[in-house]
């Protein structure tokens, strides 16, 4: 079983940038014990600063991996073209934000993803990650 997990703007600097919301670790640290609790699931990552890598990664995917764990960052909140290639593929996508979206500044309640969306998991830290596997593989 394949899945791969998608961090889009910013998500680079995860352990750096503002701790105090998103925590002292880094992706490479979360991605690393959640290839230990999954030996079974062939784990893939792709982060992008960039919305078109992102639609490009989406559709390289999208009919042959059994999921997507997706963290659009800011273009949650902003990208139509992510949420049309989300549409376009077949494979189930769960959005994940790292903080509550919702207890944020008003412009992020929003996110064009949502609707495309198998689900949608926030404010969970780290952890939404693994639980957004965890739906994906049962
Ligand atoms: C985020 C929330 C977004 O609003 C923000 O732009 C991010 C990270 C999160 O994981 O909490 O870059 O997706």
């Amino acid at each position: 079983m394949r899945i791969i997990i998608i961090n889009g703007p910013n998500l680079n600097l995860l352990g750096k940038r503002e701790p105090e919301i998103y925590g002292h670790q880094t992706f490479e640290e979360v991605l690393a014990s959640m290839q230990l609790n999954f030996p079974t699931v062939s784990l893939h990552y792709f982060q992008s600063n960039h919305e078109g890598e992102i639609i490009d990664k989406i559709h390289e995917v999208g009919f042959s991996y059994q999921g997507i764990v997706l963290n659009a960052g800011a273009y949650t909140h902003t990208s139509i073209a992510i949420a049309d290639a989300i549409a376009a593929v077949e494979v189930p996508v769960v959005e994940v934000h790292i903080s509550n979206v919702f207890e944020r500044e008003s412009y992020r309640r929003h996110s064009f993803l949502s609707a495309k969306c198998a689900g949608m998991i926030t404010g969970l830290g780290m952890k939404g990650y693994e639980l957004a596997i965890r739906f994906l593989i049962e």
